[in-house]
């Protein structure tokens, strides 16, 4: 068969229109396997878009002609407003990988898979040794050959459907070739090459548009795009590498087959793969791309090896989230000589003060660097960086270029007596661009500029944030032409915006030389005048507020429901949402207390802004149990000996009085007994509940609708038969109250009732590792909310270890080890809701 007859679609037909189409079907699929997949075109584009424009009117003609797999069919649809759920029926799992960066880690995986398919020395294991891709993973699901569904890794289980997003790759075929299995799934990255993501930005740049930050992240917004049309303007490509779910096609027996056959349906697969034997082969194809990887048409950031024969994958099987039989080996960023030219102060969109070190520009980690981060004032100076001096500076992944030392042996002479580092004197205690005080607060490294909004590169951040497509979404309004606004003093504040006319944008010079013209500044006004009723989470997010990222703010938008809610927010309300920590919240309150703040959201309100309001949730997430472990967290934080009203009642009673109670007044003149709260506590307690900060947020959940007639179904649990068994005969929960409990909560009862002499440990130990300071804390208050015990080390009677990207091996392996299950983040989670332990 010759390969024109492998892009036939439809039987031929006896309607001349209707063979025409189908004949100009095939030839366009043909072409663009050619141009995309192949590299090398059949036709010039010039022949392509008549063929293309023939196929059109055809099938503008007859719209029955129109095949989801035809080639007109990438045009992207129609844009969304929020992408649908898919939940992935066999999970997308990821990679456990290694970043000591050391070529013994080739080896390490090697034994492990040995060791655990009871392999003696002499038998090597044959691997499928690959490119990790740097993109974004996607599922396509192709039903009878044809593709029906594009989803988004998500979660692993459950992810974005972008169809329409994916359809406009042209690299991806919209029918496999010579097959036509039930079902397909086909797993890959979508990413961007090198020499594309260059010819995009400089095409932006051109147009006064703003540029790529770098061709994963490209490639990842790209695909995250609600209206397709952008998806389809960026040089987006795809790269398979496995398969999801699959009926009716015979897998092969190989993972190097299974891609060999994935590449012969037309689907883009890498042919830099290779198989090679054992750990010296895995060694020798990590050295040689190690050498290559500066050479590569497109970014990667490290090697796949996956164990290749199937039934082999088979018997080695998963761990919680990820397989056994592959594992990926990444590469050390990539590191480079330059010489620092000038050292300047940025400004961030809260005020934090970085110095930055400008070089002379070097191409490292595939982007020509000229600024690098020195991070602040502290590790400046203990990095010791001065003008002149020969630094190595280093770029992984997403990362902002950094210094990572100073070359001493080539410090040029003259700056051996150099003064160390010192921003507050470099900057003479000023901010370099609005020349308020500069200062920082006790405690913490970093310094900060105190002008606020009146600070001219505060006040571009804080436009620029309130603008982009996840907070008010001006379309094409991004950094450039925030600058010439502000710079020009067009605009001062983020309401500004929606006072420009044609007058003050007509002719507008841009930093790049370029200036508006009238189709961009009718476009722009229009972006603007469409972006005045925002949903009320994306202008939340848009202010800015600190730590208030996009689901903080969603968070924020369905408890208060409206701005008018959340403007007169209590001082302790916003600690009983549910998802937002401590730190957070009292980032939220504050902003809502500062006058400043409060008025930038008044002007905005004033020049028409109507972010559109809905149905507060707060009656159906509030719970008596909710308010007083909030009220418990509130009371801990801010007692500065944390030792407040209710230190040291457990998790456990709180949750018993709390399912006592039928409205908060029960607690002032409780008829429920208080036994297992301690006499001086529950004097504490009572203080704490008639102070006015409480009855403030009691009187503000009221006005939020909740009227305290919780019905037990809003806070059902599910608990095991056999934890209820065990609770109904060993303690004096009701039925009532163990509908109340989780799992965790009912295990923790047990364990902290054991007998002095069963007792071996106080309630069920969990440890976590990996994880950055802040989300550590957070994690670890929800574990102790629901009466889990924190430990730092893993141990015999460890119940879970929580493993953050960070995790180091010993942890992992001593788990491993001792049989102690291991589970991420979102199994953590899962633990929480359910409380039951993923196995
Ligand atoms: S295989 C069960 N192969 O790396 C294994 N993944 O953490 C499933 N990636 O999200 C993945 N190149 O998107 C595989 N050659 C390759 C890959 C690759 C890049 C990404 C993938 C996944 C992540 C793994």
């Amino acid at each position: 068969m010759n390969t024109k007859d492998l892009f036939a679609g439809a039987a031929s037909s006896a309607d001349p229109d209707e063979e025409r189409a189908r004949q100009l079907q095939d030839q366009l699929r043909q072409y663009d396997y050619a141009y995309y997949n192949l590299d090398s075109p059949l036709v010039t584009d010039g022949e392509y878009d008549l063929l293309f424009g023939e196929l059109k009117e055809l099938e503008e003609k007859h719209p029955h002609l129109v095949l989801p797999d035809s080639p007109t069919q990438r045009v992207g649809g129609a844009p969304l407003n929020e992408f649908a759920k898919v939940s992935h029926s066999v999970p997308m799992l990821s990679i456990l990988s290694d970043t000591s960066y050391q070529k013994e880690a080739a080896q390490i995986f090697d034994e492990s898979v040995r060791k655990e398919l009871g392999l003696g020395e002499s038998k090597p294991v044959e691997y499928c040794a690959e490119l990790k891709f740097d993109g974004l993973a996607i599922n396509l699901r192709y039903e009878h050959g044809v593709l029906v569904q594009a989803a988004t890794r998500g979660d692993g289980q459950i992810g974005e459907e972008v169809t329409e997003n994916v359809k406009t790759i042209r690299g991806v075929p919209l029918r496999l070739v010579g097959v036509a299995p039930k079902l397909l799934e086909i797993r890959g990255e979508v990413y961007i090459n090198a020499a594309d993501f260059d010819e995009y930005n400089a095409k932006q740049r051109e147009q006064g548009l703003v540029p790529l930050i770098n061709p994963r992240n490209g490639a990842a917004g790209s695909i995250r795009q609600l209206d397709p049309g952008v998806s389809k303007s960026r040089p987006l490509s795809f790269f398979a590498y496995g398969v999801g779910a699959v009926d009716g096609w015979r897998i092969p027996g190989n993972h190097s087959d299974l891609l060999g056959q994935i590449a012969a349906m037309s689907v883009p697969v890498c042919e830099l793969r290779k198989v090679v034997v054992g750990a010296s082969g895995l060694v020798a194809f990590y050295e040689e791309y190690l050498g290559k990887r500066d050479s590569l048409p497109f970014g990667i950031d490290g090697l796949v090896y996956k164990v290749n024969d199937r039934s082999l994958q088979e018997k080695l099987g998963f761990r919680l989230t990820t397989p056994r039989w592959a594992f990926a080996h990444k590469f050390p960023p990539e590191e480079k000589e330059t010489t620092v030219v000038g050292i300047a102060v940025q400004v961030g969109r809260t005020g934090k003060l970085t110095p930055v070190a400008k070089l002379a520009p070097v191409f490292v980690g595939g982007v020509t660097v000229t600024n690098a981060t020195l991070h602040n004032d502290l590790e400046a100076r203990r990095k010791d960086v001065r003008v002149g001096d020969v630094v190595i500076v280093r770029r992984a992944g997403d990362v902002i270029p950094e210094v990572v030392s100073v070359v001493l042996a080539k410090r040029p002479v003259g700056l051996m007596a150099g003064e160390a580092f010192d921003l507050y004197k470099l900057l003479n205690g000023k901010c370099p661009t609005c020349k308020n005080p500069i200062s920082r607060a006790t405690g913490q490294v970093d310094w900060r500029c105190t002008g606020g909004l009146n600070c001219p590169d505060q006040r571009k951040q804080a436009i620029t944030h309130f603008a982009q497509r996840t907070a008010m979404d001006v379309d094409g309004l991004g950094t450039e032409i925030v600058d010439a606004l502000v710079d020009q003093g067009k605009i001062k504040s983020p309401a500004n915006l929606y006072e420009l006319e044609a007058a003050d944008l007509m002719g507008m010079r841009l930093a790049g030389g370029n200036s508006l013209q009238t189709l961009s500044v009718e476009k722009l006004l229009l972006a603007i005048a469409k972006s005045k009723n925002p949903p009320l989470n994306k202008f939340i997010f848009g202010l800015g507020i600190q730590h208030v990222g996009e689901s903080t703010a969603k968070s924020l938008a369905s408890f208060f429901g409206s701005l008018e809610n959340l403007k007169k927010t209590s001082r302790w309300t916003v600690f009983l949402i549910p998802d937002i920590g401590i730190e957070v919240a009292i980032a939220i309150y504050e902003f809502f207390s500062t006058p400043d703040s409060y008025a930038v959201v008044d002007e905005l309100i004033r020049s028409g802004v109507k972010p559109s309001g809905l149905k507060p949730i707060a009656a159906d997430v509030m719970t008596f149990e909710k308010i007083l472990l909030a009220v418990k967290a509130v009371d801990l934080a801010m007692s500065p000996k944390k030792q407040g009203a209710l230190y040291g009642v457990g998790d456990v009673p709180i949750r018993a009085i709390a399912s006592k109670l039928k409205t908060p007044g029960d607690l002032l003149h409780p008829k429920i007994p208080l036994s297992s709260v301690e006499e001086g506590a529950r004097l504490k307690l009572s203080q704490l509940l008639s102070s006015g900060d409480w009855l403030r947020t009691i009187n503000e959940l009221e006005s939020l609708g909740v009227s305290w007639g919780f019905t037990p179904k809003d806070n059902e649990r599910r608990m095991s038969a056999k934890l209820r068994k065990i609770l109904l005969s060993k303690s004096d929960f009701s039925d009532e109250q163990l509908n109340l409990m989780s799992d965790a909560e009912g295990w923790a009862w047990v364990y902290a009732n054991q007998s002095p002499s069963q007792r071996r440990i106080k309630s069920p130990e969990i440890c976590f590792t990996g994880f950055g300071v802040t989300e550590r804390q957070e994690l670890e208050s929800q574990a102790t909310s629901v009466g889990l015990h924190v430990v730092t080390s893993v141990t015999k009677g460890l119940m879970l270890l929580v493993a953050g990207s960070n995790a180091g091996p010993a942890k992992l392996e001593k788990a491993k080890a001792t049989g102690i299950t291991v589970v991420d983040r979102s199994g953590f989670e899962r633990f929480i809701d359910t409380g039951k332990i993923p196995q």
